[in-house]
């Protein structure tokens, strides 16, 4: 079932935001024109991930300042997972997540 996030005209470069689907956080970011959708939630400890910063294509968590490469979500650190990346589904002006 297609669960709808946001209209597509509305992604812009920067774009971030947070969504509750299925009793999941999730965060849909735009990066290089680029949509990206993850949990939003660290994998070193869980802390939540839209207040991380960004730059160069690296998302730093606040909590204990894990990184991870964007759009991978691979860690920059050893000792830590990836980011848990969500494949985004697409239907008429939407972006939304199949569940
Ligand atoms: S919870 Fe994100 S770095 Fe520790």
């Amino acid at each position: 079932m297609f669960v709808p996030l946001e209209r597509l005209i509305n992604l812009d470069e920067g774009y971030r935001n947070t969504f509750q689907v299925a009793g999941r956080r999730l965060l849909l970011l735009v990066l290089d024109n680029q949509p990206l959708l993850m949990e939003d939630s660290c994998p070193h400890r869980g802390a939540p991930l839209h207040m991380a910063t960004l730059s160069n294509g690296v998302l730093r968590c606040q909590r204990h300042g894990m990184a991870f490469q964007l759009p991978s979500g691979r860690p920059l650190q050893e000792g830590c997972a990836g980011l848990m990346m969500l494949e985004i589904a697409y239907e008429g002006d939407r972006i939304g997540i199949d569940v």
